[in-house]
């Protein structure tokens, strides 16, 4: 037996500091890209937890909690099938100079991992073209090939092109106009020849007035000049009419945007069909496994669990992960060091699910709804 050590305390310290604000800076981008895996700790027997010391105690606990706090992101069917999208998008954008790249719209609802799917795929691209093209372009500059900026509320274009000098920490994102701005980014863009530009939370523009044309214009402008593929994300794009195609002129200028636009979409687990309770219980058992609590025993998350966590997240994979966090931290605080419906059910999670969360405790109470898969024929339920 081996107790966590300082080295492995540090790197996990150091992975930690990865916060999202790190991540409007290329540098912190890259921290990302390139981060070890993060050292799971090992899993003890209680048998062995008891020689610890206090000292080795409180370490390993400490190490335990950072290690629950993060432990994502997990391959999930909804992540696996976008990734395959989006890489199909991507590729194919990989035309010649004069062809217009087709953008991608990622639209869903809160809390179901666009953020962390996109971060996800972003640092599989960076690290793709960084081992096929090197760290610096033919013409010595620095390569990134993806950009990254997040919106906050009221953002205009200026801003937007603010935001991706700022990524590239550019001398001159201080002071300029929106199209001085513009053409710096161009500029950076060019010389580290980034390819991906992803801008998340998009919802923050307000499309349906003048600023919103402006941005749809504007980003017509970058798919014309930028050589880049435009990954939006954000929440109700199509109810902001990003993709409407009415009669107003404005809506024929959002409408340009949309013809060129692919739109992608995340789902929720959805236990009604088979296929989707495997996807949910793949999910269940890959926690199961990372989970590092002495009791644990196989099956804790994936089967006894199942409809439980089902209905306290209603197959949101945020409020699931929230829980699950939440709980093991309780688990390890408490010495309970392991998952179950009474310990759970002292853990707060967000409001949205605890709202859903009655209706579905009366369809798995009358039988209606099941997440558990079906068992195979000649096996005992
Ligand atoms: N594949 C995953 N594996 C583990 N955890 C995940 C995964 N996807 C999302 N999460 C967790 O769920 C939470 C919400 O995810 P995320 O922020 O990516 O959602 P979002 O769709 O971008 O939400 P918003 O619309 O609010 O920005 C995060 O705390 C994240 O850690
Ligand atoms: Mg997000």
């Amino acid at each position: 037996m081996s107790d966590p050590t300082r080295a492995q305390a540090e790197e996990v310290d150091l992975r930690a500091r990865l916060d999202h604000l790190t991540l409007s800076r290329k540098e912190g981008f890259a921290r990302l890209a390139d981060a070890p895996r993060r050292i799971r700790p090992e899993l003890l027997s209680p048998r062995q937890v008891k020689t610890l010391g206090e000292e080795a105690l409180a370490e390993y606990n400490r190490v335990r909690r950072k290690w629950h706090a993060n432990l994502g992101p997990l391959e999930t069917p909804q992540m696996k099938a976008l990734h395959e999208d989006l890489w199909d998008i991507f590729d194919s954008n990989d035309q010649d100079g004069d062809k217009v790249k087709g953008g991608i719209a990622l639209d869903a609802f809160p809390g179901l991992g666009k953020t962390t799917a996109v971060l996800a795929f972003a640092r599989k691209l960076h690290r793709r073209a960084i081992r096929e093209g090197g760290a610096f372009t033919g013409e010595g500059h620095e390569r990134w090939p993806v950009c990254r900026v997040g919106l906050t509320s009221n953002t205009g274009m200026r801003d937007l092109n603010r935001a991706i000098l700022e990524y590239f920490g550019h001398p001159g994102r201080h002071r300029g106009t929106t199209a001085d701005f513009g053409y710096r980014a161009l500029d950076c863009v060019l010389s580290a020849e980034t390819t991906l530009l992803i801008v998340d939370d998009l919802h923050f523009l307000r499309w349906r007035n003048k600023s919103g044309i402006e941005v749809s214009n504007h980003f017509k402008y970058i798919a014309n000049e930028f050589p880049v593929t435009l990954l939006m994300v954000g929440v109700g794009l199509e109810k902001r009419g990003l993709f409407s195609e009415g009669v107003t002129y404005e809506d024929a200028i959002l409408a340009q945007t949309g013809r060129r636009t692919t739109r992608l979409g995340m789902e929720p687990f959805d236990i009604k069909t088979e296929q989707g309770r495997r996807g949910w219980r793949d999910t269940l058992l890959a926690i199961e496994e990372r989970v590092i609590l002495t009791n644990k025993y196989p099956g804790m998350v994936a089967d006894d669990l199942s409809n439980y966590l089902f209905t306290r997240s209603t197959g949101h994979i945020g409020s699931l992960m929230t829980l699950i966090n939440r709980g093991c931290q309780r688990a390890v605080r408490t010495g309970a060091e392991r998952l179950n419906e009474e310990l759970l059910s002292a853990v707060k999670n967000d409001a949205a699910s605890e709202e859903a969360r009655r209706e579905l405790e009366l369809a798995f109470e009358t039988g209606q709804l099941t997440s558990r898969l079906k068992p195979l024929p000649g096996t005992a339920a």
